[in-house]
């Protein structure tokens, strides 16, 4: 990302995650209740372990924003873990804590374990298993929150629905590109879909597919099995030429596909139609480009996901993603113990079943960071209404092209 600069800080059993934002201009309104928001909506899902009902996360803005708003200055806030209060020895900072508690020696299969242990220099696969874990993305979607703030200055909502959990649901909702009653329709229809999913247990917006995801979550379960899923993510009021075609690390899509892939057990990310884009002629699947005086160029169908040549065509952006499953199993793995090389089962910590349903809006979170770089690439501005103001200039010049 050119303009926009995030990280995170943080240990998942450690007193708190920290995290940055640089870049976002001054004058933007944040509250903090926004951000919870969207920590709670990050909490929710059935399947989710022990820990979420441990942690109520809350942010604290620590700088950055002075009366509700922002100074243009680095953003940093905090969200404390509430888990700490059983782990001051076993993850203090001080030296004379060293050995409050026994070290973690058996790698778990599908984790950063073994490889960061052996990279890092590591006999105790807790300094790695610690940022590895997922707890990290609470601070994604915090700092997300922030850009989803500027994002609705220029009417840019993000959302997310779950299509398919386990083996049950859908391969992708093609309906979600299809644009018969124009750009607006299709649009309502997405946000639609994010809100109704915001009232299921499994984040699924389709009633005929979501008791057999809630099963399949209880099925693997009783087993002490885990499963994954894939969730589609979008935006809308995007304008026309967000990201460059002229150069690699400038396309959109690859920013994207990035940023999503970024997230802990994402193993797949698609743009549009995706990989179905090779079962049919291009002849079928190209979104023709029409015209009226009313709406100017506009589709009839959204099969690119609203990329093409790696910059927004003006149509939704929409992607897909796959999570595989949660690799802590209650019936624990094969694996081995890195002190003494004997064939051990595999370490457990309280672990989640699915979390398709959080990873969806984690993905909201980083697209949101992707699209708010995109913007400020584009429009500049030090304050949002200078932003505004080259935002507005550009949809005239678009009227008038
Ligand atoms: C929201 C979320 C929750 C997760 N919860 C768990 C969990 O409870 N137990 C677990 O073993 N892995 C969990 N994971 C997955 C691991 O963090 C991830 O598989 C691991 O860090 C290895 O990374 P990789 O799968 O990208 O290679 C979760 C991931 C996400 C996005």
């Amino acid at each position: 990302m050119d303009r926009l600069k995030v990280s995170t800080a943080g240990e998942s059993h450690g007193r708190a995650l920290i995290g940055i934002i640089e870049g976002i201009p001054a004058g933007l309104t944040i509250e903090a209740e926004a951000i919870n928001k969207q920590l709670r909506r990050r909490q929710q899902g059935y399947g989710r372990g022990g820990r979420m009902k441990i942690e109520h996360d809350q942010v604290e803005i620590l700088s950055g924003v002075r009366w509700g708003k922002t100074l243009a200055s680095p953003i940093a806030l905090k969200i404390e873990n509430r888990d700490w209060q059983n782990w001051h020895k076993g993850m203090s900072t001080l030296i004379q804590d060293e050995a409050s508690i026994a070290p973690v020696t058996r790698a778990r299969p599908g984790h950063a374990d073994l490889a960061g242990a052996l990279k890092y220099g590591f006999k105790d696969i807790r300094n790695v298993l610690e940022r590895s874990s997922a707890r990290e993305t609470a601070m994604r979607v915090a700092l997300g929150a922030v850009c989803r703030a500027f994002l609705a200055e220029f009417s840019i909502t993000i959302g997310s629905f779950v299509i398919r959990t386990g083996g049950t649901g859908k391969r992708c909702y093609q309906e979600a590109m299809k644009a018969p009653d124009g750009l607006k329709d299709i649009e309502d229809r997405l946000v639609a879909l994010s809100s109704r999913a915001d009232e299921s247990v499994v984040r699924c917006p389709f009633e005929e597919d979501s008791q057999g995801m809630i099963d399949a979550i209880d099925e693997a379960k009783d087993k002490g099995d885990t499963i994954g899923g894939v969730f589609e993510v979008f935006a809308v009021g995007l304008p026309v030429g967000l990201g460059s075609h002229v150069q690699w690390d400038k396309r959109l899509n690859g920013q994207l596909a990035q940023a999503i892939m970024s997230i802990q057990a994402v193993k797949g990310v698609e743009c549009g139609l995706g990989f179905d884009l090779s079962q049919l002629p291009g002849s079928r699947l190209m979104d023709e480009i029409l015209y009226s005086d009313d709406s100017g160029f506009y589709r009839l169908s959204n099969f690119a996901g609203g990329l093409e040549g790696g910059m927004t065509n003006g149509m939704p952006l929409l992607m897909r993603a796959i999570m595989k499953p949660i690799p802590t199993q209650r019936k624990p793995l094969a694996s081995i113990d890195i002190v003494t090389k004997e064939t051990r089962e595999a370490a457990y910590e309280r672990s989640d079943v699915c979390a398709v349903a959080a990873c969806s809006v984690i993905a909201e979170a980083m697209i949101a960071f992707v699209l708010t770089d995109a913007m400020l690439c584009k429009f500049g501005g030090d304050c949002v209404e200078e932003a505004m103001r080259n935002y507005k200039n550009y949809l005239n010049y678009l009227k008038e092209f």
